[in-house]
């Protein structure tokens, strides 16, 4: 029997809802400036202040943000009438912040500690799936090195060696032979480069074809798909180089189609919602299945518990309807209640603009000029990631990912023409963007799905 964690007793929408935003990415803002559309909401209050986009959106709550001391913000909520914290990022999440919040006039949307494993340990996630029989790549699971390293060592085909813990993306290591797959044996579980998240490793069998990202809202039984998108990891243009924390995204990836999305629906998300519930599990919150189109069909490559970062940033400028209704929904079990959510049928896209030697060392603290020029073009929205307010007021770069423009357009390059022409009005030094978002869509390769 399903443990309900969330009161199920919240039975009508509140009027107006006071919001805590968790969370100081590009992601937060764009959460952030879409919430702050909404008739529903009361006041907005934000953890990450120093995110000077979100600062002129929403409230400081007034203390560091700590998981550790989450009875700190369990406090701050009681106090000013909190009816929903929104979670963005998973390491929160994973470390039991939805299960430390939640009580029967506080919901969170974000799942709990027990459900966020989903992402935190793919091991985990990789048993639930064989489990339930949902398509993924074939896959063992160690916890020593030695072991690894005679069943990668016996292998003719290359793997994907990854750690299992949550290691900011950076923990998956796409082998092309033996050698390789025992270095990435060796820098996970000898050097232990992702600390305790290279406890255990899956290795995994190599799959092939395009990749998408489907996100949706699940309330605990019922499914809220979003539109598909794709964002682009590599940092190089023609995706080359090493893995970031992504470089743009755009959507609506035409790489499905509507019956590519319920075929989607019926063989991945509802049979991993069910598997959670027979785990006990009730998930509420954001579901993000990466996969892979394969010839065999599409293949789970990862979970997310949160939206994905870009991927965010390309999905919320479409949304025509309430967001802030559809997450108090979801964390209230009654996504029954929103028919569905629309999209513009325009397309975008998200240009991320990084600091040079990102994702290795770079500088912070460059000046950063025309945002404003960028914002102010049509069909342009600008979310801050890594920037900061100088003593001078002067907003500065801080981080790797700095800022994410976003375009809109009737066709995919036309949003990517005018994302692009929007990052040429923004200047600071070393700034770096690929050109080329939404442009290597898997060209001419279609998954046999039906
Ligand atoms: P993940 O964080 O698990 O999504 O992995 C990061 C990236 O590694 C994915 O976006 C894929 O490009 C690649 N990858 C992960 N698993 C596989 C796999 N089984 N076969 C091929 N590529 C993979
Ligand atoms: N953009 C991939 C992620 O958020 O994990």
């Amino acid at each position: 029997v399903p443990r309900h964690l969330y009161h199920p007793a919240v039975k009508r929408t509140p009027d107006k809802i006071n919001v805590v935003l968790v969370g100081g990415g590009g992601r937060e803002h764009a959460l952030a400036w879409k919430i702050r559309q909404s008739a529903r909401l009361g006041a907005l209050w934000t953890t990450h202040p120093e995110n000077p986009g979100i600062a002129a959106l929403a409230r400081p709550v007034g203390m560091p943000f700590s998981v550790k001391e989450a009875y700190r913000l369990a406090q701050f909520c009681a106090h000013n009438d909190i009816g929903l914290v929104v979670v963005g990022p998973e390491e929160p999440l994973a470390g039991g912040l939805a299960d430390a919040l939640a009580t029967d006039r506080t919901l969170v949307f974000g799942p709990t500690k027990e459900a966020a494993q989903l992402e935190a340990d793919k091991a985990w996630a990789k048993r639930l799936m064989r489990s339930a029989s949902i398509p993924t790549g074939e896959a063992r699971i160690f916890t020593d090195a030695e072991s690894a390293r005679a069943f990668v060592e016996s292998r003719t085909e290359g793997v994907v060696v990854k750690a299992a813990g949550l290691a900011k993306g950076k923990g998956v290591m796409v082998c092309d032979d033996a050698a390789q797959a025992v270095a990435a044996i060796d820098r996970i579980m000898v050097q232990r480069e992702f600390g305790d998240a290279g406890n255990q490793i899956v290795i995994e069998e190599r799959l092939d074809g395009p990749e998408v990202s489907v996100l949706a809202l699940v309330d605990g039984r019922n499914i809220l798909i979003l539109d598909p998108c794709q964002d682009h990891k590599r940092l190089g243009e023609g995706d080359t180089g090493p893995n970031t924390g992504g470089m743009g995204a755009y959507s609506p990836a035409p790489v499905l189609s509507a019956r590519d999305m319920e075929h989607v629906q019926r063989e991945i998300l509802i049979p991993t919602v069910d598997a959670l519930r027979r785990e006990g599990i009730e998930y509420r919150g954001l579901l993000y299945a990466g996969l892979m189109l394969t010839h065999a069909g599409p293949k789970v490559l990862e979970f997310n518990v949160r939206f994905g970062d870009p991927e965010c940033q390309c999905l919320l400028p479409r949304l025509r309807g309430d967001l802030l209704e559809a997450l108090w929904a979801t964390a209230a079990g009654r996504l029954e209640s929103i028919d569905e959510l629309d999209f513009d049928a325009r397309s975008a896209c998200c240009i991320v603009l990084a600091s040079a030697g990102y994702p290795g060392e770079y500088k912070r603290g460059n000046p950063i000029e025309g945002i404003d020029a960028a914002a102010g073009t049509p069909d342009v929205v600008v979310f801050h990631a890594g920037t900061a307010r100088d003593t001078q007021g002067r907003i500065t770069t801080s981080g790797g990912r700095v800022l994410n423009v976003v375009g809109l357009g009737e066709t995919l390059d036309a949003a990517r023409a005018t994302a692009i022409a929007a990052c040429d009005k923004i200047r600071f030094e070393g700034k770096t963007l690929r050109r080329d978002i939404g442009t290597s869509i898997g060209a001419g390769v279609r998954a046999g799905l039906h």
